[in-house]
């Protein structure tokens, strides 16, 4: 069985779908992830619900995220910042795998639960069997009192509001951002300075109205999506912290769209991917300003020297690609948040020039509460 959403019950507020409503509606949410936070004096954050103290926090040698669909990138995306913020080991998996494995359940590990519904049942079941084995598990969990969030010693409500579409856009974004200040808050009581704690503070702040400046290129996005509604399959790359923001681009796409959509790590196209490239396999790469733009740049060249069109998704126009979508720059921790959105509409437009069912797409559901 799965949960329906009594959609009726939500006003959809002037938009078509939901979908649109609450890809419009990112600004502010991620404004309510952020409130009452932030704490300028020690350049951290305050989670109260985390209920893991600083002795412990210090304990941990490795995290372990678990979550399903969206809500997997997400924590692929939140392993990262974890990592390059608090310096511990950390890797994402699906929830449904990890449960079947037998995995090792080590005393010294933090284990993470993702979930907007609290209810996936996989999720919920994983979280049980590490409970059963002495584990301490936390929750990223959207609504409130659900059964993810009970079954959890503590965690971090994302605060993304109630998301109706059966695809998640409004509440990936703020679960990234949660896992930011996750990360801000376990960097700043391990080894992240001052300074650094300071600049992630700042680039957080500067989310929502970096949101609101992409979402302003709707109509740009619109245009881009009658051309890529053609498509057959699609190719999606990007590198290290770009990757998990193709994988979830691919995800959309294909969810709403139902063409065909691949991501693979840029540096994995010349192991098998690029025999796929030509005139009818348009790629969309993700390319940040950061220590690897060179490398995806080249990824690009690779690309074009093949006939591939590319739609780019990069802080300053590309010269390889046919199309550049210029977002925002934050810091470079921070840039996953916000180089997934114009593709969200990119989706979105996709499906809409194609007659989709957006809300609703076939053989899919809100929450899976069955294995
Ligand atoms: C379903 C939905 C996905 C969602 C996944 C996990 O498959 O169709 O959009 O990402 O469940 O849901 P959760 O509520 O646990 O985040």
């Amino acid at each position: 069985t799965t949960v329906e959403w009594e959609a009726e019950s939500y006003d959809m507020g002037g938009h078509d779908t939901y979908m649109h409503k609450e890809i419009s509606e990112q600004a502010d949410a991620v404004d309510r992830v952020l409130r009452g936070r932030i704490d300028d004096r020690f350049s951290t954050v305050h989670l109260g619900g985390l209920n893991l103290d600083p002795r412990e926090a210090r304990a941990i040698r490795r995290v372990k995220i678990l979550g399903c669909g969206t809500s997997y990138h997400a924590g692929q995306i939140g392993a990262q910042m974890i990592e390059e913020l608090a310096r511990i080991p950390s890797d994402a998996e699906p929830a449904s795998e990890f449960r079947y494995r037998n995995p090792v359940v080590d005393p010294d590990t933090l284990y993470i639960a993702v979930s907007q519904s609290g209810e996936t049942y996989d999720v919920l079941a994983a979280v049980q069997e590490l409970k059963r084995k002495g584990a301490r598990v936390l929750g990223v969990v959207n609504v409130v009192g659900s059964a993810i969030a009970r079954e959890t010693h503590g965690g971090v409500y994302v605060h993304a509001g109630p998301e109706v579409c059966v695809v998640s856009t409004k509440c990936f974004t703020n679960t990234v951002v949660a896992f930011g200040l996750l990360a801000l808050h376990l960097g700043r009581i391990r080894d992240l300075s001052v300074a650094d704690g300071k600049r992630i503070i700042e680039g957080l702040r500067k989310l929502p109205g970096q949101i609101q400046e992409i979402l302003a290129m709707e109509d740009e996005v619109k245009q881009l999506a009658a051309e890529y509604a053609e498509a057959r399959s699609m190719m999606f790359i990007g590198r290290v912290r770009g990757y998990p923001v193709a994988r979830e681009a691919s995800l959309k796409l294909k969810e709403i769209s139902y063409i065909h959509a691949e991501a693979y790590p840029a540096s994995e196209l010349k192991h098998g991917p690029l025999a796929l490239i030509e005139p009818a396999m348009p790629t969309v790469a993700i390319v940040p300003d950061d220590d690897l733009l060179e490398k995806n740049r080249a990824a690009l060249e690779e690309i074009k020297a093949r006939s591939g069109r590319i739609l780019a998704v990069a802080h300053q126009k590309q010269d390889k690609a046919d199309h550049t979508i210029v977002v925002p720059k934050n810091e470079n921790e921070l840039d996953p948040i916000l180089m997934g959105i114009p593709l969200q509409l990119l989706a979105y437009h996709v499906a809409l020039a194609m007659g989709r069912d957006i809300d609703k797409p076939r053989n899919l559901a809100k929450s899976v509460t069955v294995e």
